[in-house]
């Protein structure tokens, strides 16, 4: 039996479903139960009927899938695999600015730790922060960690007040306006999509920009050459549907290590009990990122 097909049989034998970021290679996505951005993973992760839910892709989605499903065994199939910007402020300096500025609404984004959850008011996503700060009532936010998202949502909601922290993705936040002009100039004929981790100057000259769901819809729902700004994982699969139509933007840029460090071997590991991390989390550390977690569910749809 091939892996593909061993794992298969392990899902059935544990009443397991594989949660797979659209980051993963090919194979991991094509032995996923569920696959889709970090929004799509938190809701379908929390309404499956299954016992195990295997995650391939990075700590900070394995532990919100036990946030809100406690009850749940939920294994991080490679330990390892960490996003650099979910620790770029710690929880202690957003409490500091919260005593400070007690209107401002504090927004993280959910590539961050249960414990920077634990003192947020709500998360967000790529594809719900513009939703989502529009609907708060603070005319005042502070938007954590992630800089060029804070701008972006600033540029989407003139209205507000958006204060923004100095973090980033140190994937994303190397794509320069030059490396978009120039696969624009290598394909005269094709559309730009790019997530909005990228720096403004680059955005600024795509022609949408979106959480990794919004560019895979935004694909499908056109016949023309894209020019995809986002970690390649996105373009290794649909590129299997769409030969010749995408255009991966600086491949060698826009690959995540930690998101490639899942395999169809690993995951098959991780089933036997041979490797992955089970996720324990405090209960009442738990219970506080909850809040902010539902709280996105409910405002981000
Ligand atoms: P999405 O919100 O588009 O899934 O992006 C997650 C991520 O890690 C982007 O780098
Ligand atoms: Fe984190 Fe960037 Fe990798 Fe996404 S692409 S997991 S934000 S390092």
């Amino acid at each position: 039996m091939d892996t593909a097909g061993y794992i298969a049989r392990l899902k059935r034998e544990q009443n397991a479903v594989i949660a797979a970021h659209t980051y993963q290679s090919p194979a991991v996505q094509a032995a996923a139960d569920i696959v889709g951005d970090s929004f799509a993973l938190a809701k379908k992760a929390a309404e499956t009927a299954a016992g195990t839910v295997y995650m391939c892709g990075v700590r900070f989605m394995a532990e919100g899938i036990k946030v809100l499903c406690p009850e749940k065994r939920v294994v991080l199939v490679e330990p390892d695999a960490d996003c650099p910007m979910a620790r770029q402020i710690s929880p202690q300096r957003v409490e500091a600015f919260r005593a400070a500025n007690p209107d401002v609404a504090i927004v993280a984004y959910i590539n961050t730790t249960t414990e920077l959850k634990a003192v947020a008011d709500v998360c967000v996503t790529s594809s719900s922060a513009v939703k989502i700060v529009r609907a708060l009532p603070n005319k005042r936010v502070l938007f954590i960690p992630d800089q060029h998202l804070g701008s972006y949502v600033r540029s989407q909601v003139p209205e507000k007040e958006i204060i923004t922290w100095d973090g980033y993705c140190p994937v994303h936040r190397e794509i320069t306006a030059e490396d978009v002009r120039a696969a624009k100039a290598a394909h005269p004929g094709a559309v730009v999509a790019i997530h909005p981790e990228c720096p403004a100057e680059a955005v600024a000259l795509a022609d949408m920009a979106g959480s990794t769901a919004a560019i895979i819809e935004y694909i499908l729902s056109t016949d023309r050459e894209v020019i995809v700004g986002t970690e390649r994982g996105v373009v290794d699969r649909l590129s299997l549907d769409y030969p010749g139509r995408l255009h991966q933007l600086c491949p060698e840029k826009l690959t995540c290590p930690d998101m490639k460090l899942t395999t169809l071997e690993s995951v098959a590991a991780a089933m036997e009990g041979a490797g992955g991390e089970e996720i324990v989390l405090d209960a009442a550390l738990a219970d506080a990122a909850r809040a902010s977690l539902t709280n996105m569910i409910r405002l981000g749809g």
